[in-house]
């Protein structure tokens, strides 16, 4: 039976846009999400996050159902312009996130909070956004604030959430805000996220806790080629998907292959000198957000080419000087995301990184599924596609442990249903149910089955 170590941490976790509203209450600025989900058309079915789950006015309520779940921890995240919106301080959004930190203390679950997941301050975009180099300097004041306020008590910062999709997503292929298709801006924002990463890290540990551990989540891809012919085209993938990230984050510089297949597009002289050393500063843990596998193929430049990278057709490509690249689509079953579910490419991926950073332990920060659920009429939610999902990946996870990777938590994603982007609410991730209307919250099969998975600290036999 699948194991997990003895102080294995179990959570859940969501983020500032999708869960909060409120979004033009006690001071918040606009973030780029505002702008994005209130221009018609981007987003499915024209919602927003200007509501979503209301988290903000129903803070007590979720923090007990969190401790009713009996997770050990608790991954939100901050949003910027609600603490920092033109570049003031803003006390009231400063207290919201006080007291949710110090609720969740109060019910034992430590707080892991995430500095960025997507919602830029508008007018840092205004100023030119992830490309510019000052939105680096000014993510780092941020994060030193949110030290001063409230480092004393978060136990885990993640400084980003996935910054492959804030640069490329946002801009190169358009489909998440700031909706632009220019790759050498994109490029930059990478490089911008890498810079803003470090500094961020360096500004933290001056301020909180010296107990605080310092992470990154990435949305790493586990990329398969179809045959071995692939091997070239798995290798691009791979750098402008993990090793933009990894090498400068984990290793102190951008890996060589990466420049040369970019060259087209951009000579990296945002790259300044002593950049790199900035963004690799220790890290106690790297976060892994895990969905499902990427398989591509050398595309023979004739037929049809196929796009299936389940991250949205949009206006251009997100995956920059990858050309000649088609990524395949995967056999089912799939999720609601139209992702195909294969618990293997976890298991591969701890190892992988296990293999190239043996010094550094993992953590998943999120992992989970999005089913059209349905509500019975006695008003339960048999989501039994979830639980399935959710079983297949932790047995992953703990396969990986016993192959020695040194992985040492896991966050379910959702803790509710909530905002998925360009999405809408269409698509549900949530263990707890969230009903359109009333905002009702409601336990779904998976939520009594991963509180029974957290009290055991292990899968049912
Ligand atoms: C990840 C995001 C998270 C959520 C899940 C489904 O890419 O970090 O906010 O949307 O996908």
């Amino acid at each position: 039976m699948p194991t997990f170590p003895e102080n294995f941490l179990w959570g859940t976790a969501t983020a500032a846009y999708q869960v909060e509203g409120a979004w033009n209450e006690d001071g918040r600025g606009p973030s780029i999400w505002d702008t994005f989900s209130h221009s018609p058309g981007l987003v499915a079915n024209g919602d927003t996050g200007d509501v979503a789950c209301d988290h903000y006015h129903r803070l007590d309520e979720d923090l007990d159902i969190l401790s009713a779940l009996g997770v050990g921890a608790y991954r939100f995240s901050i949003s910027w312009p609600r603490v920092r919106p033109n570049g003031t301080v803003n006390r009231p959004g400063l207290d919201f996130y006080e007291r949710l930190v110090d609720g969740l203390l109060a019910r034992g679950i430590a707080p892991v909070a995430t500095l960025y997941h997507w919602d830029l301050p508008q007018e840092l975009e205004d100023a030119g956004g992830w490309p510019n180099r000052d939105t680096a300097y000014r993510f780092a004041e941020y994060a030193a604030l949110m030290g001063e306020t409230i480092g004393d008590r978060v136990a885990t910062w993640i400084t980003l959430n996935e910054p492959w999709c804030s640069a490329y997503l946002g801009y190169a292929s358009g489909v998440h805000a700031p909706a632009r298709t220019e790759p050498a801006a994109a490029l930059a924002a990478v490089h911008h996220l890498n810079l803003g990463h470090g500094l961020a890290v360096q500004a933290l540990r001056a301020v909180a806790a010296p107990t605080a551990q310092m992470s990154v989540t990435l949305n790493l891809h586990h990329v398969r080629g179809v045959s071995e012919q692939d091997a070239d085209a798995v290798r691009r993938v791979d750098a402008v998907a993990n090793r933009a990230f990894l090498g400068p984050m984990l290793e102190g510089a951008y890996p060589r292959d990466l420049i040369a297949d970019t060259a087209q597009v951009t000579d990296w002289s945002f790259v300044r000198d002593g950049d790199e050393a900035t963004a690799c500063q220790p890290l106690d843990v790297l976060g892994v957000n895990y969905y499902n596998p990427t398989l591509v193929r050398q595309w023979d430049g004739s037929s049809d080419r196929a796009t299936s990278d389940g991250h949205q057709d949009g206006a251009a490509s997100p995956w920059i000087a990858c050309e000649d690249v088609e990524f395949v689509q995967q056999p089912g079953p799939y999720t609601e995301m139209g992702w195909n579910i294969d618990e293997t490419g976890l298991t591969e991926l701890l190892r992988r990184l296990h293999r190239d950073y043996p010094g550094t332990p993992t953590m998943i920060t999120e992992n989970g599924a999005a089913f059209a659920d349905v509500v019975t009429p006695d008003g339960r939610i048999h989501d039994e596609r979830r639980v399935d999902y959710l079983r297949r990946h932790l047995t992953a996870v703990a396969e990986a442990i016993s192959a020695g990777a040194d992985v040492r938590g896991y966050f379910l994603w959702s803790l509710m249903d909530n905002f998925e982007w360009a999405h809408g609410y269409a698509k549900r991730f949530g263990i707890i149910r969230v009903e359109p209307d009333t905002l009702e919250r409601t336990w779904k099969d998976s939520a009594h089955w991963y509180r029974d998975v957290v009290a055991a600290g292990k899968l049912p036999g």
